[in-house]
């Protein structure tokens, strides 16, 4: 029997996820169907219930959901860090909730672009929903130095404080900065975290933050934003968030299934689409 998942959003229509979720059925000849649902933005929860009710075995989670679903699960220690789900599992009694986006970042930024994080400087760039959900993450890697640094110094602060309560990752060197401190420091790893490339506002920050081969990495996708446009003048290896997005389910998939499909020909196939 086929098995059934989706993923849940608002709006939902241009999402790639069954695109991707299809060709990794297809590679791994896994019985399952994937399709995009639209929840109204005040019944997230009931849609879910509807899901299970129909007999779906899990969902991913979208903007602006994935707080929410944080909320109705019993989350996985990725989920806790990250305080935020991005996808569900429906087991006979239980939603289990766990979050794939920082591993996605993390395999996309070592695999795909062949970049190590370890023992590099690293500057995240935002400190709302989607820098919380990479920072611990790109933490485990030992990166030599990770610095936060958001418009608003306050929310990249209480990032810092957070991780620094939970008493671990002591190797390396975490700070939380304004973007005016960023003059005079340079990084091997800057991402952009921020929502300016919804609105291609530039961000104020130096273009002499790009150290020497340094990879600039936007977790959005699907058009150059002005971060990547700056980064890219700078000298700056330059990606998108289009191999996260394609990590990120394909580990959802292993956890669904337990198979781990291929990404790397799926990524192209998008590039190319
Ligand atoms: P998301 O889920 O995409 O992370 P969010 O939680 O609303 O969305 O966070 C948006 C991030 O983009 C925040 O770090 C925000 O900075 P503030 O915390 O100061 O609001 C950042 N951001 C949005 N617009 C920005 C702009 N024009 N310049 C700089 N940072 C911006």
């Amino acid at each position: 029997m086929t098995d059934k998942y989706a993923v849940i959003g608002n709006p939902i229509a241009h999402s790639k996820s069954p695109i991707i979720h299809a060709e990794f059925a297809k590679q791994t000849n896994q019985d399952i169907s994937y399709e995009a649902v639209l929840a109204p933005l005040n019944s997230f929860e009931m849609k879910v219930r509807e899901l299970i009710e129909l007999g779906y075995k899990g969902a991913n989670v979208t903007v602006p959901f994935k707080f929410e679903a944080f909320a109705i699960v019993l989350p996985s220690s990725r989920a806790l860090d990250a305080g935020a789900v991005n996808m569900l599992r429906f087991l006979d009694t239980e939603i289990r909730g766990d979050n794939t986006d920082g591993l996605g970042l993390v395999r996309d930024i070592k695999q795909n672009l062949g970049v190590n994080i370890a023992n590099k400087r690293i500057l995240l760039l935002g400190a709302g929903g989607a820098a919380e959900g990479v920072l611990h993450p790109l933490l485990e890697e030992s990166p030599a130095l990770l610095v936060i640094a958001n418009r608003t110094l306050e929310k990249a602060s209480s990032m810092q404080k957070k991780v620094e309560l939970k008493n671990e990752h002591r190797t390396y060197l975490l700070n939380a900065q304004a973007f005016d401190d960023l003059a005079h420091q340079q990084f091997d790893i800057v991402i952009n975290a921020t929502s300016t490339g919804l609105t291609d506002t530039a961000l104020p920050i130096p273009s002499s933050i790009f150290a020497e081969g340094c990879l600039a990495y936007e977790l959005m996708y699907g058009r150059e934003t002005p971060f990547m446009a700056q980064a890219r003048a700078a000298g700056a290896q330059v990606s998108d968030g289009l191999g996260m997005l394609v990590e990120q389910a394909a580990e959802a998939f292993f956890i669904w299934r337990g198979v781990r499909p291929q990404t790397a020909p799926v990524i192209a196939m998008l590039r190319n689409n």
